[in-house]
């Protein structure tokens, strides 16, 4: 169709994980509705499969990622699978260490990604959310971490990410009490970065992935590069990469572009080199 951009589809875990590629944005839905989106092992393992698609992908700038219908965005692991993944501690943890290796595909994928979040985002949804960059709220949603009511450790990787966020306190209340809370108190805590309207939700998180996308990809890369490197303990922060991504951005083309671009007052058309 003419004036329209191509559309991509392609679907994981059996359809419960469709995603799509436009304009440079790829959208990965969480698609479980009968459980609210409720996270399977399946679902895990397909999230990690089409990240890693979409990470060498070069028509693939920024990553959405947010649950079908308006009532959830991950209404966390899906508790009818837990008889069978964690049964007692030895395959409980095992199952949990595959949760986050699927996971690590998202919390260090190279491109920016955006949680758009409606409804319930629980659990191992909030750790999902808190996986992505940028965390973008409905006022409907509704947060909660919900394991001590099921009798369940969560795990390091999902408390290093909510503290970082919400420090030490917040985290404590949110845990020992396992009791939800609503978008308000999710922006007052600093989990979500933006809450709007359920009818602005899609429309705005798009606007912002458009921008993202229109900009340069490797001064993002700087960019996302450098902050995980803050966020790591002093020790263990490799400033080689950051200087090496500072390095590659200064003598990019698409930094020429950039400065020419603004001189002769037109916007810059980068390529991400
Ligand atoms: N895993 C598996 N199934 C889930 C689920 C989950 N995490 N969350 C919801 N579902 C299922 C329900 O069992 C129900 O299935 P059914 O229709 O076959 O009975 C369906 O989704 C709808 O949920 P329901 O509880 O009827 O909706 P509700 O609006 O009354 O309550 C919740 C919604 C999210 C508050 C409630 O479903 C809930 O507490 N879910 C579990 C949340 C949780 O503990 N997550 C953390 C897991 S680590």
């Amino acid at each position: 169709m003419t004036g329209q951009p191509a559309t991509r589809t392609k679907t994981y875990a059996d359809g419960q994980l469709p995603v799509s590629i436009s304009e440079g944005i790829g959208v990965i839905t969480f698609n479980n509705p009968t459980k609210l989106n409720a996270i399977s092992a399946e679902m895990a393992e397909g999230l990690a499969a089409a990240l890693n698609d979409m990470r060498d992908d070069p028509e693939v700038k920024v990553v959405i990622l947010t649950g079908a219908g308006d009532k959830a965005f991950i209404s966390g692991g899906d508790i009818s699978q837990f008889e069978k993944t964690r049964p007692n501690a030895e395959v409980a943890s095992r199952s949990a260490e595959r949760f986050r290796q699927r996971q690590a595909a998202l919390a260090d994928f190279p491109k920016p990604t955006i949680a758009a979040i409606r409804g319930y985002c629980l659990g191992g949804g909030l750790g999902t959310a808190l996986n992505a960059d940028i965390r973008f709220a409905s006022t409907d949603a509704k947060f909660g971490i919900p394991a001590a009511r099921l009798g369940i450790a969560y795990g390091f990787e999902g408390l290093n990410r909510l503290v970082a966020l919400v420090g030490p306190s917040r985290a404590r209340l949110i845990l020992y009490t396992g009791a939800r809370f609503n978008a308000e108190e999710a922006l007052a805590f600093g989990l979500i970065d933006r809450l709007l309207p359920p009818d602005r939700l899609w429309s705005e998180t798009l606007e912002i992935a458009r921008q993202i996308a229109r900009n340069a990809p490797l001064a993002i890369a700087a960019a996302k590069i450098t902050i995980s490197q803050i966020l790591k303990d002093a020790q263990d922060r490799d400033m080689g990469a950051v200087r090496e991504i500072g390095r590659i951005c200064m003598d990019s083309a698409d930094f020429k572009e950039g400065r020419t671009a603004f001189m002769e007052k037109r916007p810059p058309q980068f390529q991400g080199r």
